[in-house]
């Protein structure tokens, strides 16, 4: 038990990466339609949203993801009525990933449309997931 517990704590530390880039790049966005495109802060905001992506973000969700699936195969968890709906909500989180990934790559190319408010909304959405997974994971209520 005690590879399990161990991988568990790496999950975890994984879970707090991803969620803190998760949670600060449409923040980033935010702040970034402020920025006029071409601006010395607009080329800022880009380096700081890329260097969030490729260092933090993505490897994170690579290590939750491969941690988890090993939990869910060792504690024999694909069964469980409460990892169904954690599964779901982890991958509407990891569509929210992509959609990220996507804004990002506009804002890149300087052709942000969207207004400040949408990136608003597109920040919450994460925040509502990540509760649903936590309760779900420690109280299983079903
Ligand atoms: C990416 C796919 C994921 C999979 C396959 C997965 C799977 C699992 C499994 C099987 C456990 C072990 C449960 C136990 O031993 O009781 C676990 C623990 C945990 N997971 Fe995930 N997880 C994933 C993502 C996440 C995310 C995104 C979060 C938070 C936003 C999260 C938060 C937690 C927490 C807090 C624990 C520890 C619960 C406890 O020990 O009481 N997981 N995960």
């Amino acid at each position: 038990m005690a590879l399990y517990d161990w991988i568990k704590a790496l999950h975890i530390l994984a879970v707090i990466s991803w969620m803190a880039g998760m949670l600060y790049l449409p923040r980033l966005f935010v702040y970034h339609t402020g920025a006029a495109p071409g601006s010395e802060t607009s080329e800022t905001f880009k380096v700081m949203e890329r260097r969030l992506l490729k260092a933090i973000i993505n490897p994170a969700m690579i290590v939750t993801w491969l941690a988890g699936l090993y939990l869910a195969y060792e504690g024999g968890w694909f069964r469980a009525g409460w990892f169904h709906g954690k599964f779901a909500l982890v991958i509407l989180l990891s569509a929210v990933h992509g959609v990220l990934v996507r804004r990002l790559k506009e804002f890149a190319a300087d052709s942000n449309t969207r207004p400040a408010r949408y990136y608003r909304i597109l920040n919450e959405v994460p925040t509502v997931l990540m509760i649903g997974i936590v309760l779900l994971v420690v109280l299983k209520p079903f």
